[in-house]
């Protein structure tokens, strides 16, 4: 499933690694306090996963899904627009899905058509498009299975849960980049370095996705490619998203 700064791609570099981690020290828990899409999450294999997205929306469809919710086959220009200009007056669950059918993965972006997307990849990669929305309604019932056990929060991240025995991978809001329309106010990069110092513990590990990090992390993977962030896809200008764990946790990885 698209969406603004997900993992689609890098999550079949990232999530080997992660699982090799947590068996390697007998993580229980998985935690994500920016779990966005779940495009990471839903490769893990741990006892426990525990995601949490401050877009309340999302965190609502989630629930929604894990109760049997069943997402409408495909949303039309009209409902989209309309579910968009109303968004009280729909179920939460179905607004967050059709903000999920917003062009490139952007929250209630342009309408997505299969003829805007098919003139996109053509134009990116001479590919052919497909209906958008039926996409995340295939995506979606995916994720139905996966997730039918996971626990999910809707709360800033400085209040999410670090249980012992977790890895958590965090993968917030980029330094300098544009915001999360669903989310109110703007992210301060330097509250959440401090956030992660503080909350490192002997039997935890954090890995943050970012493309730069403070001196006192260290990066252990790199990925270039031509990602999706806030909703644009940088055709040739590629970015290299990083991991980065605190060098305090080196010992861990190696
Ligand atoms: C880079 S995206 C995560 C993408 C995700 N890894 C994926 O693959 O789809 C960052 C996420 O952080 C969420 N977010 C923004 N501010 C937040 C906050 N203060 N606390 C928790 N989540 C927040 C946004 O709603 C967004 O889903």
């Amino acid at each position: 499933m698209r969406y603004q700064g997900g993992k689609v791609k890098a999550s079949r570099y990232y999530a080997p690694m992660f699982n090799e981690f947590i068996r390697r020290h007998g993580f229980v828990n998985y935690v994500e306090p920016f779990c966005g899409s779940l495009a990471v999450a839903e490769k893990i294999k741990c006892e426990n996963i525990i995601c949490n997205d401050a877009n309340d929306y999302l965190i609502t469809l989630y629930k929604a899904l894990q109760k049997g919710w069943q997402p409408p086959i495909h949303i039309n220009r009209k409902d989209y627009y309309k579910i968009r200009s109303n968004q009280k007056s729909f179920d939460p669950e179905l607004v967050a899905f059709a903000a999920l059918c917003g062009f490139g993965g952007c929250w209630f972006g342009t309408y997505a058509t299969g003829g805007e997307r098919a003139r996109l990849k053509i134009l990116l990669k001479g590919r052919q498009g497909e209906d958008c929305s039926n996409e995340v309604f295939k995506s979606l019932i995916r994720l139905q299975l996966i997730i039918a056990n996971w626990q999910f929060y809707n709360l800033s991240y400085d209040r999410v849960k670090t249980p012992s025995k977790s890895l958590i991978y965090c993968d917030p809001p980029y330094e300098n980049t544009f915001g999360y329309k669903a989310v109110e106010g703007n992210f301060n990069s330097i509250l959440f370095w401090n956030w992660v110092r503080s909350s490192i513990k002997p039997d935890n590990l954090f890995i943050v996705s970012e493309y730069q990090a403070p001196e006192d992390f260290v990066s252990i993977h790199s990925f270039r490619s031509n990602q999706i962030n806030n909703g644009v896809e940088h055709g040739g200008l590629k970015k290299c998203d990083k991991l980065f764990i605190h060098k305090s946790q080196l010992n861990l990885i190696k």
